[in-house]
C-alpha cells in the first residue's frame, strides 16, 4: 500500500503535456496540482483546462508543497530544467532523452544522488501490457535463451508533416535519439544491460526541403546522421542490432524481434503499450498470437511518474531509473562514437533490469 499521494508539478506545458495531465487522474499514487512554462500563458490554459494552479517556472521550483517535477520540455532544456529541480530538493522525471549531452546526464545523476532525490524518466511504455507480456514470456522461457534481437525505426523524416521540424535534424536530434529510447529501453527489460556498442552512421541528405505547413518550400540543414546502425552486446550474451533512420520511404521491417533457441518473439512496437505479441516455438507451423497477461496496455503515459512516486513512498528503487535512462543515453552516444572512431565502444553505466510489474495490478496502482 501506498503511505502517502505525491504532488507534482508539470515544467513544459506543450504537445505532449495532454496525456500526461489527463491520465495523472487515472493512478493512485500522485496528483498533478500545478503546471509552468517558459511561456506563462501557455501554463495558464493548461492550468485552466485542468483545474490546477499555473505558476512561473522558478515559482513552481520553489513551492514547498510539490514533491516531483515531471519536466515536459524541449530536449535542449531537460537538463537545465532538471539540475533547477534537484537543487531545489525535488525529485524530477524528465520525458526522453534524460539530457542531450552524456555528460549532463551523469552529471545530473550523481547531483541527484548526492541531494537524496530521486531521478526518473521516458519512456515509460516498458511497463506497458505489450512489452511486459514479453517480458514474462522470456523470463518464463517460451523462448528459451535469448540469443539476438533486431530492431527497425525506418521512416522517410518528419518534414513533410511535423509543423517544426527543425530540431530533428539538429544535435540531440537524429532517429536514434528521437527513437532510439523506446527501443534501448525495450531490449534493456527484455534482455539486460549492454557491455558493448559498435555502429554505423551515414547522413543521405546535407539539407532538407520541409513541405509541411506552414513552413512549405523552406530549405534546413542538417546537422546528424540520418541513417544510425548499432550493434549492441548484451552482458547476458545476446547480440541486437537497431537500425534508426530518416532516409527509408519504404520497408518490410518488423519493429523487434527476439530470437531464442527455441523460438523467437515479436516484440509490439515498442512506442506503444499495448500487443500484438506474437510467438513461433521449434515445431510450430506459424506464428501465434499471445493474449497479454498485464494490464496498461492503452495510452498509459504517466505510469513511469506512478511508479516513481510509489516507489518514493513506499522505499524502493523505481523503475523508469536514473540508471536506466543514463544508460539509454549512454548507448545512443555509444553508438555514434563508435560510427566516428569506428570501432567498438565499452559501457561504463550500466543498470539492472528494472522489475517486472505484478500481474493482477488494480487499475491505477503499481503495487
Ligand atoms: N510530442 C510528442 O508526441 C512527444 C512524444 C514523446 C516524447 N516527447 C517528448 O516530450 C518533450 C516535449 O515535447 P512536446 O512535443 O510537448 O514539445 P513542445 O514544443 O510542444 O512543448 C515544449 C514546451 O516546453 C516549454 N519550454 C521550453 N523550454 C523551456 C524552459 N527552459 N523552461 C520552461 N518551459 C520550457 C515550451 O514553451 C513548450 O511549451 C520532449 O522531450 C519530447 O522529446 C514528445
Amino acid at each position: 500500500m501506498t503511505n502517502r499521494v505525491l504532488r507534482a508539478g508539470i515544467i513544459g506545458c506543450g504537445t505532449i503535456s495532454g496525456i500526461y495531465l489527463k491520465n495523472a487522474a487515472r493512478f493512485v499514487d500522485f496528483d498533478i496540482v500545478a503546471c509552468a512554462d517558459i511561456d506563462y500563458e501557455r501554463a495558464q490554459a493548461r492550468a485552466a483546462e485542468y483545474n490546477i494552479a499555473a505558476y512561473r517556472v522558478d515559482a513552481l521550483l520553489a513551492a514547498q508543497d510539490i514533491d516531483i517535477i515531471i519536466n515536459l520540455t524541449i530536449p535542449a532544456a531537460h537538463a537545465s530544467v532538471a539540475f533547477q529541480a534537484v537543487a531545489a530538493g525535488k525529485h524530477v522525471y524528465n520525458e526522453k532523452p534524460l539530457t542531450i549531452s552524456l555528460e549532463d546526464g551523469r552529471t545530473l545523476v550523481a547531483a541527484a544522488a548526492a541531494k537524496g532525490v530521486r531521478v526518473g524518466g521516458a519512456p515509460d511504455t516498458f511497463l506497458g501490457g505489450g512489452i511486459q507480456t514479453c517480458r514474462k514470456l522470456i523470463d518464463d522461457g517460451w523462448i528459451g535463451t535469448p540469443v539476438a534481437a533486431s530492431g527497425y525505426m525506418l521512416c522517410p523524416g518528419h518534414e513533410s508533416w511535423h509543423p517544426a521540424p527543425e530540431f530533428y535534424y539538429q544535435v540531440g536530434g537524429g532517429p536514434m535519439f528521437d527513437m532510439g529510447p523506446y527501443y534501448l529501453t525495450a531490449l534493456i527489460t527484455l534482455l539486460g544491460q549492454v557491455m558493448q556498442v559498435t555502429g554505423s552512421t551515414r547522413m543521405t541528405h546535407p539539407t532538407r526541403t520541409i513541405t509541411s505547413k506552414p513552413q512549405y518550400g523552406k530549405t534546413i540543414d542538417v546537422e546528424v546522421p540520418t541513417h544510425v546502425v548499432g550493434v549492441l552486446d548484451f552482458a547476458s550474451g545476446p547480440i541486437a542490432t537497431l537500425v534508426t533512420s530518416f532516409d527509408v520511404h519504404f520497408h518490410h521491417m518488423p519493429n523487434l524481434e527476439i530470437y531464442g533457441t527455441q523460438g523467437s518473439l515479436l516484440v509490439p512496437d515498442p512506442n506503444t503499450f499495448g500487443g500484438p505479441v506474437k510467438i513461433r516455438r521449434i515445431g510450430e507451423s506459424e506464428w501465434r498470437d499471445v493474449p497479454l497477461t498485464h494490464g496498461y496496455a492503452d495510452n498509459s503515459r504517466g505510469v513511469g511518474v506512478a511508479d516513481m512516486a510509489h516507489a518514493i513512498a513506499t522505499n524502493q528503487p523505481h523503475r523508469a531509473s536514473a540508471e536506466l535512462t543514463l544508460h539509454v543515453l549512454e548507448l545512443m552516444h555509444a553508438i555514434h562514437t563508435a560510427a566516428t572512431e569506428r570501432r567498438h565502444v565499452q559501457t561504463i553505466n550500466g543498470c539492472e533490469r528494472p522489475e517486472a510489474l505484478q500481474l493482477n495490478l488494480l487499475p491505477g496502482t503499481i503495487g
